[in-house]
Formats: structure tokens, C-alpha cells, sequence
């Protein structure tokens, strides 16, 4: 029995009354990335995130008594039939554990606070926020009090529309996946709390190299995982990441740290460019910004580093008690930014309810 059908039992849920609900989550960017899935929605690997604080999406759901399942998005404004259908998929998906979302009209409004093509992952703050709308009708459903496995079971059903998703219900840093050392598990992420007061703090100028869309999809990069001759190597060099940063954060090792963040940046890529067909995300401009940034460690020796994600952009990340010291550096790689366009965002505290007007 899977963990949905063990939280919420044999409940007879049902819906009689219209039900509203409001959630703003993050995005979260993956310092030990997933890449590469299995069976529904299971990562071959553990990661761990940090949830962004500028970068969110808020959606407002409408659950209403149907007699089939109906789904209705309004997305930034605008209809938008390829996402609509993703989330008929993601709600039918439901319907097929419960009954419940199968008798429902589902009514969905949703805006994200960055342009989708800002390097930033949507889908995990969509799908986060709409989780985290489902968790509190399940709540509402069956009369539960809030606690902690609200947020579980909101990992849960963001994870079964995008994996990364089922870490942005939290704030702060997250992991999803199995791990030696922690009770983290494959079907939920949880928060990640026991680090070094340094990672309070952590900001993120993200260095807008090409606002094309060139990140290749999800579907297609942990598909060709599966037929990638180096992809056991690479899911045992996570496992080993993921502790190892956890060793890092609980010591307050920030260089540590941030060579275990860039390396585990560069290996996915190097997973891209050995798959048949390769993929080649990065822009000349994102070697600069990567050359660039080793210099100015080994000049400064300040705690930075980056990541990227599966396009070209950079994520620059640093402390803000350095901000001054790095300012300089961050306008001097603007030239490097289509448009000179960079966004600043940090470490966020997670996702908020918000009143229905
Ligand atoms: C490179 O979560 O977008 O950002 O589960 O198919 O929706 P799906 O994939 P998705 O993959 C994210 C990959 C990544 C790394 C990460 O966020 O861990």
C-alpha cells in the first residue's frame, strides 16, 4: 500500500460543498540534482534544494461537487491548453487512487512572480502551490487538523506532477529520496533543518545568459537517463553528494560546500552531453561566467559558487553578509546576460496560505 492510501486510510471522503483554498509556494533550485526517474515519479537519486524567496507562483483552486472530473486553468492571465491538460492528467492520476477526484469540477487560477523563460523552474512552484490546494481539501474533506503530515502529503501529490515540485512545499532546504543516513524516503521530500547557522542565509543572482527556451524538458532528459552508459555511476556519485553536503552544511564547510554544488552542476551536464543524442546547453557566455567565477574565488577567496540547472543560465550563489565584496563581481558578469538581465533571489522560508478575498 502506497504512502497516499495509508494517510488517508479508508476515509470516506467526499466533497458536498464548494471548497476554495489559496497557496503561494516557491521554486527551489537542486544543489544535488534529480536526474533521472523510475516507476511513477521515484528519483534514481536523492537531491537536496533550497526553496527561493522571490521566485513563487500562487494559485487559487475552486474543488466544486461534479459529476465528472472537469478541469479549468486560467495561467498568468491567459488560458493555456497544453498546462490544462497536464493537470487534467495530474487530477485523473488522483481520480485513480480515489474515487474522490473523480466527481469534481476544478477550477484553477494561477501567476508566477518570474517570466517562464527566467531560468527559474515553474513547475515545481505550480505544482507545488496546487499540491499544497489539494492537501488542504483532503484536510478540509476529513475534518483534519493542520500538522506536519499536511505538508507530506502535499510532497506527495507535487511529486506525482513534477518531481522537484515535491520540494518546494517547504521552505528553506529540502531532500527527496532515500538516504543511508536520514528518514528521507523516495515518495515525499522533507525539510532539511539540522545545518550550520552560516546557511541561515544564501542568495542567488541568477545571470540570465539566454531567456530562450533552451532547457531541455524534463521528459527527455530523465528519459534518456535510462539508456545512459554512465548513469549508475552518476546516481552513486548523488547518494555520495548528497551526504557529503550534509556532512559540509552541519560543519559550516562553505568551500566545501560549494565545490560539491558546482561539481554535481557540471556532472548533470556532462550527462547531457555523453546521452545519444547529446545535449549541449551551455552558451559561451556561460563558460565565461564559469571561468570567471573560478578566478574571482581564487583572487578573493570568498565563499561562492554556482549551479545551473538544464538550460544555460548561472546561479550565483554567495551570502549576503559578502554582498558588498560581491556586487562588484556580479555587475562586471552583467555583460555576459542577454539584455544585461539578472535577478536577484535567495533562500526562502516556503509556502504561505493565503486568504480568500
Ligand atoms: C535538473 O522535476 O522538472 O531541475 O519530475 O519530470 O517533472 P519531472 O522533472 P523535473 O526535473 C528537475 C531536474 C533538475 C534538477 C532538480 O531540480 O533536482
Amino acid at each position: 500500500m502506497n504512502f497516499y492510501l495509508n494517510t488517508l486510510g479508508e476515509l470516506p471522503i467526499s466533497l458536498e460543498e464548494p471548497f476554495t483554498v489559496n497557496w503561494t509556494a516557491p521554486s527551489n533550485i537542486a544543489l544535488v540534482k534529480y536526474w533521472g526517474k523510475h516507476g511513477k515519479q521515484l528519483p534514481c537519486n536523492p537531491s537536496l534544494s533550497f526553496s527561493l524567496r522571490e521566485s513563487t507562483t500562487t494559485t487559487r483552486i475552486s474543488f466544486s461537487p461534479n459529476k465528472s472530473l472537469k478541469v479549468a486553468l486560467n495561467f498568468q492571465g491567459q488560458e493555456n491548453e497544453k498546462f490544462r491538460e497536464r493537470l487534467e492528467r495530474f487530477f485523473a492520476g488522483l481520480g485513480e487512487v480515489t474515487h474522490f477526484f473523480r466527481h469534481m469540477e476544478i477550477d484553477i487560477e494561477s501567476t508566477n512572480t518570474f517570466p517562464h523563460s527566467a531560468g527559474v523552474a515553474s513547475s515545481a512552484s505550480s505544482l507545488a502551490s496546487i499540491a499544497l490546494c489539494v492537501s488542504s481539501l483532503i484536510y478540509h474533506a476529513t475534518e483534519k487538523e493542520m500538522d506536519d503530515g499536511f505538508y507530506r502529503l502535499a510532497s506527495y501529490f507535487a511529486r506525482l506532477g513534477s518531481g522537484s515540485a515535491s520540494r518546494s512545499v517547504y521552505g528553506r532546504y529540502s531532500i527527496w529520496g532515500h538516504t543511508s543516513i536520514l528518514s528521507s524516503n523516495d515518495e515525499y521530500a522533507m525539510e532539511f533543518k539540522d545545518y550550520d547557522p552560516l546557511f541561515a542565509e544564501l542568495s542567488d543572482a541568477i545571470l540570465i545568459v539566454s531567456d530562450r527556451e533552451k532547457r531541455i524538458s524534463s521528459t527527455v532528459g530523465h528519459s534518456v537517463m535510462n539508456v545512459n552508459p554512465y548513469a549508475d555511476t552518476r546516481y552513486l556519485n548523488a547518494q555520495k553528494n548528497v551526504l557529503k553536503i550534509i556532512d559540509a552544511m552541519k560543519k559550516g564547510d562553505l568551500l566545501r560546500f560549494f565545490a560539491i554544488v558546482e561539481q554535481e552542476a557540471l556532472e548533470v551536464h556532462a550527462m547531457m552531453m555523453v546521452a545519444n543524442p547529446p545535449h549541449l546547453l551551455f552558451e559561451p557566455n556561460t563558460i565565461e561566467i564559469i571561468n570567471r567565477i573560478k578566478e574571482f574565488k581564487e583572487r578573493t577567496a570568498l565563499p561562492v559558487g554556482y549551479t545551473i540547472d538544464t538550460g544555460p543560465n548561472v546561479h550565483l550563489l554567495y551570502f549576503d553578509r559578502d554582498k558588498e565584496k560581491v556586487m562588484p563581481f556580479i555587475e562586471e558578469l552583467r555583460q555576459f546576460c542577454q539584455g544585461g538581465k539578472i535577478i536577484f533571489d535567495g533562500l526562502g522560508v516556503g509556502p504561505v496560505r493565503n486568504r480568500i478575498e
